[in-house]
C-alpha cells in the first residue's frame, strides 16, 4: 500500500502501513536529560502536540516517559518516536531497553538513526522488533535515496518514513519526489535550521507581511506539503508558538520563494557529508 494522504482535520498523514502520524511533532534533539527534557515534553503535550520524537543516542528517552506520565494522556493519544543507534547491534534488543526507559509497552515509529555501516544491516532487527509489536510502524533517517531502495529490495516491510534534514533551505526535491513515489513519508528535522534560517531575510518579509513570526513560516512551508515537522525548543512561549501552524495558510507566491531559498540543489541526499 502506498502511503496516503493527510487526514480530514489536516493535522495527520496516513503512513503506508495504515497508522496515522500526527504532522506537527516536537523534537528533543540536544535537550539536556533531566528536568529540562521534562519540563520541554510537559509544556508541549499541554500545548497540545501528540507527538515525541527522541532517540537512543539523545540519552533523554527517561525524561520523555515521565513527562508522558505526568501529562494524565492515555498512551494512545501521544505518538512517540524512538530511533535505534546503529553504533549499536541489536535493533530488537534496542528496542526493548527503549521501551523500558521510555515506560511505555510500544513506540509509535522506531527508526535506524543513520546508515553507519550499510543500509540494510539493521533492517532485520528492525522488522524483528515490529513483528514483536515493540514498533507499530519502522522506518529510516538520514538515508539517501539509494539507501533506501537497499533497504527496500531486501525488506519484507518496507520503511514507512525517512527523517532527514528539511526546511527552504534544505528543500531536498530529488528525495522527497523519490519518497513520495516509494509511499515514504519525509520528516523534517531541524526545520528552522537549528534556528540559523529565523534570522533571514527572505523568511521575515513573509512572516511580516502574513503576520506571523518566521518559525511558524517555517513550520507551516513543511505542513503545506504534507511533510511531518518536528521543530525543536526549550522555551514555553517558543513550544506554543511553534503549534500555531493550522490556522493560517501561505499563499502560492509566498511558497515558491521559500522554495527558492534551497542551498542543496534539490538533493536526492539526505546528508551533505556524514558524522559516522
Ligand atoms: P530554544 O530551544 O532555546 O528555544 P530546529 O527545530 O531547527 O532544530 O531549531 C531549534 C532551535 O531554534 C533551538 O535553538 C531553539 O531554541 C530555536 N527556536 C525554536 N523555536 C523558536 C522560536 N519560535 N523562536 C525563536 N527561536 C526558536
Amino acid at each position: 500500500m502506498a502511503a496516503g494522504g493527510v487526514t480530514a482535520d489536516g493535522r495527520a498523514r496516513v503512513l503506508a502501513d495504515g497508522n496515522e502520524i500526527p504532522l506537527l511533532g516536537f523534537g528533543v534533539w540536544q535537550v539536556p536529560d533531566g528536568r529540562e527534557c521534562t519540563d520541554a515534553v510537559r509544556s508541549a503535550l499541554a500545548a497540545g502536540y501528540r507527538h515525541i520524537d527522541t532517540a537512543q543516542a539523545y540519552g533523554n528517552e527517561e525524561s520523555v516517559g515521565r513527562a508522558l506520565r505526568d501529562s494524565g494522556l492515555p498512551r494512545e493519544d501521544v505518538f512517540i518516536t524512538t530511533k535505534f543507534h546503529p553504533g549499536r547491534k541489536d535493533p530488537e534488543a534496542e528496542a526493548q531497553r527503549s521501551l523500558e526507559r521510555l515506560g511505555v509497552e510500544y513506540v509509535d515509529l522506531y527508526i535506524v538513526h543513520w546508515p553507519q555501516g550499510g543500509a540494510t544491516w539493521a533492517w532485520d532487527g528492525m522488522q524483528r522488533a515490529h513483528e514483536r509489536r515493540y514498533a507499530r510502524s519502522i522506518g529510516v533517517s538520514n538515508f539517501s535515496v539509494s539507501e533506501l531502495d537497499e533497504v527496500r529490495a531486501a525488506a519484507d516491510t518496507a520503511p514507512a518514513v525517512n527523517q532527514v534534514q528539511f526546511s527552504p533551505f534544505a528543500y531536498r526535491r530529488g528525495l522527497l519526489d523519490a519518497c513520495e513515489e516509494r509511499g515514504v513519508v519525509i520528516e523534517a528535522y531541524s526545520p528552522l535550521g537549528t534556528g540559523r534560517h529565523l534570522g533571514d531575510r527572505a523568511v521575515g518579509a513573509i512572516a511580516a507581511r502574513v503576520g506571523r513570526t518566521p518559525a511558524q513560516v517555517l513550520i507551516r512551508w513543511c505542513v503545506q506539503r504534507d511533510l511531518v515537522v518536528l521543530p525543536k525548543s526549550t522555551h514555553r512561549e517558543r513550544i506554543e508558538e511553534n503549534a500555531q501552524v493550522f490556522d493560517f495558510t501561505l499563499a502560492e507566491d509566498d511558497v515558491a520563494a521559500l522554495d527558492a531559498l534551497d542551498r542543496t540543489g534539490g538533493a536526492d541526499r539526505a546528508l551533505e557529508r556524514t558524522w559516522w
